[in-house]
């Protein structure tokens, strides 16, 4: 297929670097805040930015409105959130449904909203994980595409169990934009289907 791919991010930008280094085509990065580690990393593989302020506008709806026309004016086919931390307006999501996915650093429904490693690591889990979904008018409700499951050792401290995630989260989501990118994965209605079977959707790489 060959989709050009907006990045929405907010944050660290680990994830957006792991899909650069993949290869994804991502043609266009967003961040809802401005002077993150994640626009140095669009920067340094040469990918144009955006830096939408929520408190620049004066209201929810008017944000919303400038990053759909951005999404459109850009030629954008497909969305790719990693650390964006900002709910997508329902039109958005009626846009792209189907091509707009998210990442979640635990196994939903378990866990939704922010600090979900802290608060499943708090929770005294034996086993927790990352999830990629589409993404619906939900919060972190979607269609799950993949899932890659975490154990969660007894002498773990909050810093080993988030870089076990991330080693998961770095390996698994861009092969999914790869999948979703290409057709191998579709959302039909409310039901993902995978076309082709790939070891990797739960985590072996
Ligand atoms: C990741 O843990 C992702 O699951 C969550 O936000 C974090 C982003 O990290 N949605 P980074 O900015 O990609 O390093």
């Amino acid at each position: 297929m060959g989709m050009k791919w907006a990045a929405l991010v907010g944050g660290y930008g680990s994830n957006l670097e792991a899909m650069l280094e993949y290869g994804n085509p991502i043609g266009l990065v967003i961040s809802h805040k401005a002077n993150v580690r994640a626009l140095e990393v669009a920067k340094r593989f040469h990918v144009p930015t955006v830096t939408l302020l929520p408190k620049a506008f004066p209201m929810r709806e008017a944000f919303d409105q400038a990053l759909l026309k951005i999404l459109r004016d850009e030629g954008i086919e497909a969305l790719a959130l990693a650390g964006y931390l900002r709910w997508l307006d329902p039109a958005i999501v009626r846009e792209y449904k189907g091509r707009a996915i998210n990442l979640h650093p635990a196994l939903l429904p378990s866990f939704p909203g922010l600090n979900a490693i802290e608060q499943a690591f708090e929770h005294g889990v034996f086993w927790t994980g990352v999830t990629v979904h589409f993404i619906d008018d939900g919060h972190d409700t979607g269609p799950i595409i993949a899932q890659a499951a975490v154990p969660r050792y007894r002498e773990d401290t909050l810093f080993d169990l988030r870089e076990r995630i991330q080693y998961h989260e770095h390996h698994l989501y861009p092969r999914i934009v790869e999948a979703v990118d290409q057709g191998i994965v579709v959302l039909e209605g409310t039901q993902v289907i995978w076309k082709e079977s790939k070891s990797w959707i739960n985590g072996q790489y």
